[in-house]
């Protein structure tokens, strides 16, 4: 039971909850005049009005203001115009449901001091019902009740306010990659260049058991080089014929001559480690270990499946180039299953 303090003599108000030396209480001008309370009332539906139409900017300036452009705003310089209008709108938007929340409080709701009677821990029907009878006359006392304009603004802010989350979570996580990640900067035709360097690859120039770093032929003018030469990257092992075991990598290699994805199929780190004597591709990050004699298939460690391989020919003047793009994903194997 909440027991206001200072009314001592109130009939079954024990001794300890007398007043132990608060001031006396003074009503405030909304407790007295019911104008004044509903002045009150106005500021704090206009603060929460105030929030409201913070929030609708938010949205507006979300879906209008282009998100990449930088501007020059006069005091500030050259900033990102989007950036500085979403803030100050969410700022501004939050600010006044709590300035309105306060001034209710402040102005409206009960100031006295209570004291609540605490009976040892048990939950008889008395004391359920006296919880209940106290919610009661604590949202009778917000006076949410007698105020609709309050209730219906504070619902329509705090609404409101749930809205850039969700726009956030929606559309603010990025575009998606769409085919991306599923695809490479190799095009049939692409003449196979050395790397770093840049210099086509002859067939004839390709000796038994030499290795080659290889992009494709116009990488370097990409306007997004570095991520195109993250997927496109390319070993390029020369073998002899007849240790090949698998009859479609030797179909689309030229005279023993293969090309393999250099982006391993684990976590996607580059696998450059080539041991001659045992033809096995290593990834130097976890270890997992190819046999390029078997189609590049996994022999040992955390990778799942096999090095996807890139078919390969000679053009007319003996240059190696792509006999077509990759013809499944490169990397790791949980962005190409989707
Ligand atoms: S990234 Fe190659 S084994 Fe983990």
């Amino acid at each position: 039971m909440l027991v206001p303090v200072g009314h001592e003599g109130a009939s079954g108000v024990p001794e300890r909850f007398s007043n132990p030396g608060l001031p006396p209480h003074v009503p405030r001008s909304a407790d007295l005049d019911e104008g004044a309370a509903r002045r009150a009332e106005k500021q704090v539906a206009t603060l929460f009005g105030v929030s409201m139409v913070a929030t609708l900017i938010f949205l507006v300036a979300y879906f209008t203001i282009d998100v990449g452009t930088n501007q020059f705003i006069p005091g500030i310089g050259l900033a990102n115009l989007s950036n500085i209008v979403l803030g100050l709108t969410l700022a501004v938007s939050l600010l006044c449901i709590g300035l309105g929340a306060v001034h209710w409080a402040k102005t409206l709701m009960p100031d006295t001091e209570v004291a609540e009677d605490r009976h040892p821990q048990r939950s008889s029907d008395e004391a359920r019902s006296e919880a209940v009878a106290t919610l009661a006359a604590g949202g009778d006392a917000s006076q949410l009740a007698r105020r609709p304009l309050i209730k219906y603004s504070l619902g329509g802010a705090l609404g409101l306010f749930a809205l850039p989350l969700v726009v956030q979570l929606a559309g603010g996580l990025g575009p998606l990659p769409k085919a991306d990640l599923s695809t490479t900067f190799w095009r049939k035709g692409m003449r196979l260049m050395r790397d770093p360097g840049m210099t086509p690859i002859k067939a004839s120039d390709v000796t038994l058991g030499s290795v080659f770093h290889v992009l494709p032929e116009g990488i370097d003018k990409s306007e997004h080089v570095l991520e195109e030469k993250a997927k496109a990257s390319v070993i390029l092992i020369s073998l002899e014929p007849a240790l090949i075991q698998v009859p479609k990598e030797r179909a689309w290699g030229h005279e023993g001559i293969v090309a393999y994805s250099k982006i391993c199929s684990h976590v996607g780190c580059p696998v450059g480690l080539y041991e001659q004597q045992t033809h096995h591709l290593l990834c130097p990050c976890h270890q997992s270990t190819f046999d390029v004699t078997k189609d590049c298939e996994v022999i040992f460690g955390p990778a799942k499946r096999p090095l996807p391989q890139l078919e390969i020919t000679v053009d007319a003047e003996g240059y190696l180039v792509a006999a077509s793009p990759f013809r499944e994903p490169v990397g790791p194997s949980f962005w190409e299953r989707g």
